[in-house]
């Protein structure tokens, strides 16, 4: 049995009499992933140990020390010299010790008046707000792409779809920016989140606070955080601002997922609206002629994750008690997954967006299928003074007479349309029904005829555009 046993666990010392097997060492140790911190570790450990040092709790020759120690082991992070140790647990425990290796006595100074408690969620608001930031960057990437596209293609004519069947015409640049509006409201989402990260809970210690005269305003000063929080169980415990971000994370994955669903359907030849550049496609082991929109479906496949990640930390957190549990060691894989996850979809997908082909004819051809101007000839209608109902029972007929003689509205001379609309059988005069109504049937004449804030005018689409672009 003694070989399942290793040497004592050092970082406990005299409190424990027996050893830890090596499967409960892995199973608690958390060094493998949190190693991902070791910047922000640090950083935190310069700050704290810069407090104490004016508060007079440590001398400055150790402060200097620390400094001079922590510059050292962050180079051999980068470098990929530095030892990670199973036996040291993790992060924390890893670099405090590398540290009084180098340093001696001083580096067992650092750890006064603070806890690995308040340590990690330091270390992980110091990701999440480098994280956002980042995230943030990508996510205005990929608007301008899609405002950029927009913009190019303010004026291609493409069937707007409700129950993914034709219903009137759009143009694929007013689509485009339905996409770049979620992702806008996605970065104000992100922005909020930012604010609830960005405050200092070092000091809270394991959970009670500190007997030392430590400064918080200071270190949170020396942090870059916008304010300390406010009390020491909850600053411990809290991870509201993760749940938050993967919150934040899954809506702009569901968004994304919307997206792919899209590019999906219009690039099989049903459709045949887009082609997507090969090098986000792959094609299939058994079929030569197969070209495969792998990327936009490993995106809608990799919301499912994303998702994942939310409710497990909403999990995690469900009916946890006051104050820090070492549950809260599971709060990482599922964060640096999601950040990880989105950082590389948001990425792709900026330069996929940029790389869309459009095909103009075919989605001409595909609004030209569907009466798509049927509203549009109801409205006239209703604009010489027909009631909205008796227009749209009007309309519902010419589009059978079309079907009966497949046809399109557009293709009606005037004659035909008064026949088809027989606006007699509902009591009105015929004479309603002239040649300057027919030009609403015409795509072009559709699409500019709804010319005000937010709607699909080719003319609202560019300024539409051009502002995205300006606010982006
Ligand atoms: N590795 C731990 C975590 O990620 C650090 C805090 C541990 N604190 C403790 N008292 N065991 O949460």
């Amino acid at each position: 049995m003694s070989n399942q046993w290793s040497k004592k666990q050092e970082a406990w010392s005299a409190r424990f009499n027996e050893p830890m097997s090596e499967l409960v060492k892995r199973y608690t140790a958390s060094v493998f992933f949190d190693k991902r911190l070791a910047q922000f570790d640090i950083q935190g450990s310069i700050a704290h140990a810069t407090m104490l040092s004016e508060s007079g709790v440590i001398s400055t020759t150790d402060l200097e020390s620390i400094q001079k120690g922590m510059a050292q082991i962050l180079s051999e992070i980068e470098s990929g010299a530095f030892q990670w140790q199973l036996d040291l647990e993790d992060v924390h425990l890893n670099v405090e010790r590398r540290l009084t290796e180098i340093i001696g006595e001083a580096g067992k100074r650092l750890h006064t008046g603070r806890s690995r408690n308040d340590q990690v969620a330091t270390d992980i608001r110091l990701f999440m707000r480098h994280e956002v930031d980042r995230i943030s960057g990508l996510l205005r990437g990929l608007i301008r792409a899609l405002a950029t596209i927009a913009e190019t293609h303010y004026n291609v004519v493409m069937p707007g779809f409700t129950h993914l069947q034709v219903a009137q015409p759009v143009t694929f640049g007013h689509h485009l920016l339905a996409y770049a509006e979620m992702f806008e409201r996605d970065l104000e989402r992100l922005t909020d989140c930012r604010k609830r990260i960005n405050r200092l809970p070092l000091g809270a210690a394991a959970l009670a606070g500190t007997t030392f005269p430590i400064k918080r305003e200071r270190t949170a000063e020396l942090l870059g955080f916008e304010s300390i929080t406010r009390n020491s169980l909850d600053s411990v415990s809290d991870r509201d601002f993760a749940i938050e971000f993967c919150s934040c994370a899954s809506l702009i994955m569901m968004h994304v997922s919307r997206l792919s669903e899209e590019l999906i359907l219009w690039m099989s030849p049903r459709y045949a609206f887009i082609d997507l550049p090969d090098r986000f496609c792959t094609g299939s082991s058994i079929m030569p002629q197969k070209k495969n929109p792998d990327v936009p479906e490993l995106a809608r496949g990799k919301t499912g994750r994303v998702f994942g990640h939310l409710m497990g930390l909403l999990t995690l957190m469900k009916g946890q008690p006051l104050a820090y549990n070492k549950d809260n060691q599971e709060d990482k894989e599922p964060l640096f997954d999601t950040v990880d996850t989105l950082a590389d979809t948001l990425t792709i997908f900026a330069e996929m967006i940029e790389g869309v082909r459009i095909k103009p004819d075919n989605m001409r051809k595909a609004t030209l299928e569907g009466y798509a101007t049927a509203t549009d000839l109801a409205d006239t209608l209703v604009k010489k003074g027909m009631p909205f109902r008796d227009a749209h029972e009007a309309v519902a007929r010419a589009v059978r007479y079309c079907e009966d003689n497949t046809c399109g509205l557009e293709d009606l001379t005037l004659d035909q349309i008064k026949q088809a609309l027989n606006v007699a059988e509902l009591g009105y005069n015929d004479d309603m029904i002239d040649q300057t109504m027919l030009e609403c049937l015409t795509l072009e004449g559709s699409l500019a005829a709804r010319n005000h804030e937010g709607g699909t005018a080719p003319n609202r689409v560019l300024a539409a555009a051009k502002a995205c672009l300006a606010r982006n």
